[in-house]
């Protein structure tokens, strides 16, 4: 134990950085229980030892899958005792070239005892602030056995870890994690809370399912629903019958709604506002349909209204891509029940394909991973890892634990949710929307009209984050300039493994429309790099490992445009993900040609779907952990709980509760 414990005396290591087992808390204890006098005694003594005698343990840190190196992670070398006991012995840090070297004591190990070796690699440690005290916790990513009764200086040589490596099955969908690779897992409330809605509602949709499988006519789609919470479109038509059917509504939910739109404005009439779907190039499983729409929007008093609705089905049932269609019909509000029908049908596309596929998993989730990944396995010692970690951290966990629950071929829910439309070529257009995607000059929608609330709130969150951006890279620029070569590597490894870039996603067609605005709209004049005959998606930050002008501008706005999807844009999917889709007659998929009224239930998806919609998205939107003001880890720059705050009023204003401001991607 004495070097150990010359290493706490000598301030070269925290305690509280390992007080992490049974046996170090009684370290801890027994030198709290000493006398200061017979402390500073022994650190007299411990000072004055004279080393006369060093080994050296050496080797090199590399990738499992690409034998590329590690550098910048902080390595330990222990000799491991008897019952589970280990002495310090001294640590290192890799270098560029994955290698390290740590020199030791071999009296270190104990008297008679050669030393069995140990490395311990760890990732930056987080620092945290609980209660007013900061606190740094160790991130032990690996344990490394060396041999036994060491004699003498060991080589380890070259040591493959399985860190954030590429998982290859996915490969030519998007950049993903290999799940043994991923070296922390979601912090323990976090689980804990996450596993709990995963029971809960699992369980009543398991009951649900059950029950129709013993006899197909059973549970009702009323009964379904009310063995789930009632929702907000629940509640709101008990207060206001009609309401949430109505064209007001309509409009609104798409202004301000799950998967908020982005218009575009009519090419015939400059006046209009519209929006579309086109589900021809999707292969189906013939269980709903995924009819092409386009819908009309007037702009009247400060309100978006849908005038119009055109509509073209499916001809003979076809389920493969580019199928024959039927004639289009159009309808207008005058059109009474087939209005309200049309309504229907666009919602059930709006909100459970394209809401959930498109603005939710792939455009918060899948494109988020592909920088975590990059982040993790690059960026250690730059002060960039400590403003992007604590909104970042968790995407390759909920992804990983996301692909189990949702996307396994054989248990998972889009598995089981037999009529998810996109089963055959999901991943495919998970692809083809991450095509779609850049940090380079993105920026939040304007405002279309006076009642675009979600536009207005974006851009309050945007000037928030520039302000805490800037002001970072102010307090820490001369350390950001100083390791901007792990910059330059998560640059480059963020193009190598981006996606194509498409100037159309599997669901766009170009029909002469134009969009109202272009901030979030990829459109940026900068060049795009071409690997392997492939142009790539996410432009490059810097293109050296040494930093201008404009590589810390392009590092700012990536920083910016990060934080925003996964804290504002991620909220106000799961803020609004539920109010829309918790109500099957208000917005559950639809089959069988989908035109029906609300008690016409051919149209619904099949009772077993229905559950399996009703309990996904209450057990996915109930992960309540992870909010900028509660900080629950104590990682969020106070910087940004006190801008955030600071704007409460102008946020409460335009109907937002700050509460709800998710500090990362983890649900
Ligand atoms: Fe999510």
């Amino acid at each position: 134990m004495s070097n150990f414990i010359q290493n706490i005396l000598s301030n070269e290591a925290s305690l509280e950085a390992y007080a992490d087992t049974e046996k170090e808390l009684l370290v801890f204890k027994l030198i709290s229980l000493l006398p200061v006098s017979s402390l500073l005694k022994v650190r007299q003594q411990l000072r004055e030892k004279v080393v006369n005698e060093s080994y050296t343990a050496t080797g090199k840190i590399v990738h499992t899958e690409s034998a590329i190196p590690i550098p910048n992670l902080e390595i330990e070398l222990w000799d491991r005792d008897i019952f589970g006991m280990k002495d310090f012995l001294g640590h290192g840090i890799t270098g560029q070239d994955g290698s390290f070297a740590i020199f030791f004591d071999p009296k270190a190990s104990g008297f008679g005892d050669d030393a069995d070796l140990e490395l311990r690699v760890f990732d930056p440690p987080q620092i945290c602030t609980i209660d007013g005290k900061i606190v740094k916790r160790k991130n032990l990513v690996e344990i490394i056995k060396g041999p036994d009764n060491v004699q003498g200086s060991y080589d380890f040589g070259q040591l493959s870890i399985d860190y954030y490596e590429y998982d290859q099955e996915y490969a030519k969908f998007f950049p993903y994690c290999v799940p043994k690779s991923i070296k922390h897992d979601f912090v323990p409330d976090a689980l804990g809370m996450t596993l709990k809605s995963v029971a809960q509602y699992g369980q009543i949709m398991d009951e649900i399912v059950q029950k129709n499988r013993r006899n197909p006519d059973e549970p009702s789609y009323a009964e379904i629903q009310k063995s789930f919470p009632e929702t907000s479109t629940i509640i709101l038509e008990k207060e206001r019958p009609g309401y949430t059917r109505s064209d007001e509504f309509f409009g609104d939910r798409m202004l301000n709604g799950f998967n908020p739109v982005i218009f575009k404005k009519d090419k015939d009439n400059p006046n209009l506002y519209t929006t579309s779907f086109n589900g021809e190039k999707f292969k189906l499983t013939g269980k709903i349909d995924l009819p092409n729409y386009k819908v009309k929007f007037e702009l009247r008093n400060e309100q978006l209204f849908p005038i119009e609705i055109t509509l073209q089905f499916r001809d003979n049932n076809s389920i493969e891509s580019n199928p024959p269609l039927k004639n289009s019909q159009t309808y207008t509000p005058l059109d009474g029940n087939k209005w309200l029908q049309a309504k229907r049908v666009v919602r059930a596309t709006h909100i459970g394909v394209l809401g959930e596929v498109k603005a939710h998993l792939s455009q918060c989730h899948f494109n988020m991973e592909q920088y975590s990944i990059s982040l993790l396995r690059h960026v250690r010692k730059s002060p960039i890892r400590g403003l992007l970690y604590p909104h970042l951290k968790e995407v390759v966990h909920i992804n990983n634990f996301g692909r189990r629950i949702l996307m396994d071929p054989k248990g998972g829910f889009f598995a089981k949710l037999e009529p998810m439309p996109i089963i055959p070529d999901m991943l495919q257009w998970v692809r083809s929307n991450l095509g779609s995607y850049d940090w380079t000059d993105w920026q939040p929608r304007k405002p279309l009209c006076d009642s675009h609330r979600y536009a207005k709130i974006g851009n309050l969150y945007w000037g928030i984050l520039t302000t805490h951006v800037d002001s970072f890279f102010a307090e820490n620029h001369d350390e950001i300039v100083k390791n901007w070569d792990e910059i330059f590597r998560f640059s480059e490894e963020l193009i190598q493994h981006s996606v194509a870039y498409v100037p159309f996603t599997m669901e766009q067609t170009d029909d002469g429309d134009e969009w109202y605005d272009l901030n979030e709209i990829d459109n940026s004049s900068n060049p795009r790099r071409e690997v392997n005959g492939e142009v790539k998606a996410i432009r490059p930050i810097t293109s050296s490992s040494t930093a201008n002008e404009q590589d810390i501008a392009n590092l700012k706005q990536v920083c910016r445009y990060l934080i925003y999807q996964c804290t504002y844009w991620h909220s106000c999917i799961h803020n609004e993900h539920n109010p829309e889709f918790g109500e099957l007659k208000y917005g559950a998929l639809l089959s069988n040609g989908s035109m029906g009224d609300e008690d016409d239930e051919s149209v619904m998806p099949g009772q077993e779907a229905a559950s399996i919609i009703l309990g996904a998205s209450h057990m996915l939107t109930n992960f309540k952990y992870g909010y900028i003001l509660k900080n629950e880890d104590g990682d969020v720059p106070a910087k940004l709980i006190e801008l955030v705050a600071s704007k409460r009023a102008e946020f409460e204003e335009l109907g937002f509760d700050l509460n709800s401001l998710r500090s990362r991607l983890n649900s």
